[in-house]
């Protein structure tokens, strides 16, 4: 049996040449990946990305936009101040395993938030200055354990805050300003969190975990409690029930003395 075993080096060489292999052929995946995502987007004058060089080149980068770590892996996107538009890929990009940021900061992308369901790793999302729009799901940031930042200023956005946001234990810096979130704030934990919450449409409480924030990062809602003025309406709530249990007992004692005095007379 010895004789039909492959030499050492044999064996080595095999191993050494399928791991270059694998990652030149996974670059060469990246390469085509980041070009069908570009397919989807439109206004991509800007974009040199072609087939031609490989996104990076070590730590250099021959794409614009395209962040490369030292190892020459594509670890983001930040594609700001383009004018893009079109649709934002995120299945096409959940393929490229090694993205950890991702920025289309001020362009022109419309409707929904993209999906970031597929996107678990991210550290960070940079979507402010466009024109999205709608609700967030509860749910949407749910999972994405790394994320510590979040921007989303300056669109379009309405309905809740989502609460997955809340459960991001490393997250420290959170970017609403300026859309249209309404209702109240969910109580984040975070100790290391900034936020922003100004102009948009919320109200009630700002919870206990966001008393020491910058009161500015609540400006333009309909918020009250620390760092804002006391909430009037919940004192007058507090005291007002108690105002009632008071009277109550007042009326009672009242009435008591009333029979007492006819039963006298
Ligand atoms: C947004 O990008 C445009 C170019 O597309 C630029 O002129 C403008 O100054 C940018 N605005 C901000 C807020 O960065």
């Amino acid at each position: 049996m010895a004789c039909c075993r492959p030499p050492y080096w044999l064996t080595l060489l095999t191993i050494l040449l399928s791991l270059t292999c694998s990652s030149v052929l996974s670059d060469e995946e990246d390469t085509l990946r980041l070009l069908k995502f570009k397919s989807s987007l439109s206004n991509t004058e800007e974009l040199n990305w072609n087939v031609t060089s490989p996104p990076c080149d070590g730590i250099k980068e021959n794409w614009k936009g395209v962040i490369c770590d030292n190892d020459g892996i594509v670890f983001g996107l930040v594609l700001e101040n383009m004018g893009l538009s079109g649709v934002i890929d995120m299945d096409t990009l959940s393929e490229i395993t090694t993205i950890r940021t991702l920025s289309f900061v001020n362009n022109s992308f419309m409707g929904s938030m993209p999906n970031l369901e597929k996107m678990l790793p991210l550290r960070g999302i940079f979507l402010s200055y466009n024109k999205f729009s709608g609700e967030i799901g509860g749910d949407a940031f749910s999972g994405m354990s790394s994320l510590r930042k979040v921007e989303l200023r300056n669109n379009a956005f309405t309905g809740k805050i989502p609460v997955s946001l809340t459960q991001l234990p490393f997250l420290m810096d959170l970017e609403l300003q300026n859309n249209e979130f309404d209702g109240q704030i969910p109580d984040f934990e975070q100790k290391l969190l900034t936020v922003n919450f100004s102009n948009n449409r919320l109200d009630g409480f700002i919870p206990k975990g966001l008393s020491n924030q910058d009161p500015n990062s609540f400006a333009g809602n309909n918020l009250c409690g620390e760092p804002l003025s006391p909430c009037k309406i919940s004192n007058s709530n507090g005291s007002g029930s108690s105002d009632t249990s008071s009277s109550r007992i007042f009326s009672m004692c009242t009435c008591f003395i009333t029979i007492l005095r006819l039963w006298y007379l």
